[in-house]
């Protein structure tokens, strides 16, 4: 066990923005570090070297699943993956208990729980760091891949404007912790009945005019640098064909995305429900980087997985 707290990686206000922004810098720095490279050769530097990661799925999972595997044997560690209906924890194990035996046999725990207090009660009861890989609240981890695609792309996001298109859901409430700690501005237009959990533009510590909630899609997206969307349909959600006729008004389309800055961008965390919430000609468009911004999830996350072991940023 270590004798200093763990650098647990849960939620993106908790950093202060210097540490994000450093976080976000090692990414970009050991991605530009390795191209051309082998995808299996690991980082000259190899700052996972002898550690393990264990990782926990309550949820389903294509990306997070790859793209923490690629990273930890980029960063010259390895990996144990399993599902949680696989674990006692699927029978009822407490999951303190869980945290408290993985802690004595990995290094580091990455976990997409289903619900957001068993991410943090595991934390809590965990002696090594853990890693919010996806919760019913929030994704950090896909958020600080976005950021680094936006900014490969179209330089810093500081004082730039994202305009959130869908659902006030986990990935924009990531968005809405992001937003100022790195000092751009967020625009969410949302229905009234999904708008996000007003407490999470008060942890984040939000100035008024940073983050705006608005209805109208068209008013969001505005003159913004970058267009985000995701499912109208999370993972755990119940309400399918409700929800499908109240976001009918906010699928991004290329009338939409005329309204956007010339240059500007569109991201989506993916999977995607092509014709809900996006077009085909959106996401496969010119101004779609959504393949990047998978790949990115990579690179994002070794900047966090090295800071957990103890990395300087
Ligand atoms: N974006 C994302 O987290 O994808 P997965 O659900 O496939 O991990
Ligand atoms: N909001 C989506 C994100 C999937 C990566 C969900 O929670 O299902």
């Amino acid at each position: 066990m270590s004798a200093s707290p763990p650098r647990h990686f849960l939620d993106l206000w908790r950093f202060d923005g210097a540490t994000l922004r450093a976080l976000l810098d090692d990414a970009a720095r050991r991605k530009a570090a390795r191209q051309g490279w082998p995808r299996g050769r690991p980082d000259a530097d190899r700052p996972a070297a002898d550690r393990v990661l264990a990782m926990v799925f309550e949820k389903h999972s294509t990306r997070t699943r790859f793209s923490f595997d690629a990273a930890m044997r980029q960063l010259g560690g390895d990996v144990i993956i399993s599902t949680a209906s696989d674990m006692q924890l699927g029978r009822g194990e407490p999951i303190e208990d869980t945290a408290r035996v993985l802690s004595r046999m990995v290094d580091a725990v990455m976990i997409r729980a289903n619900r957001h207090d068993d991410l943090e009660h595991f934390a809590q009861a965990a002696s090594v760091p853990v890693i919010n890989g996806l919760t019913d609240r929030s994704h950090p981890c896909q958020v600080l891949a976005d950021l680094l695609t936006f900014e490969e792309h179209r330089g810093p996001v500081q004082g730039r404007t994202f305009a959130w298109v869908g659902d006030g859901n986990n990935m924009c409430a990531s968005f809405i912790h992001a937003a100022p700690k790195f000092g751009f501005k967020l625009r969410i237009a949302c229905p009234v009945q999904y708008h996000p959990d007003l407490m999470d533009l008060a942890r984040a510590g939000a100035r008024a005019g940073e983050v705006e909630i608005l209805h109208d899609p068209r008013a969001a997206v505005e003159g913004a640098d970058c267009v985000v969307t995701d499912t109208w349909v999370s993972m755990g959600d119940t309400d399918y064909e409700t929800r499908l006729q109240a976001f009918e008004p906010f699928q991004v389309d290329e009338r939409l995305m005329k309204l956007a800055a010339r240059d500007a961008v569109f991201l989506h965390c993916l999977p995607a429900h092509r014709g809900e919430e996006v077009t085909d000609a959106v996401l496969d468009g010119p101004q779609s980087l959504v393949w990047d911004e998978a790949e990115n999830r990579i690179h994002a996350q070794k900047a966090v997985l090295a800071w957990c072991f103890g990395g300087p940023t």
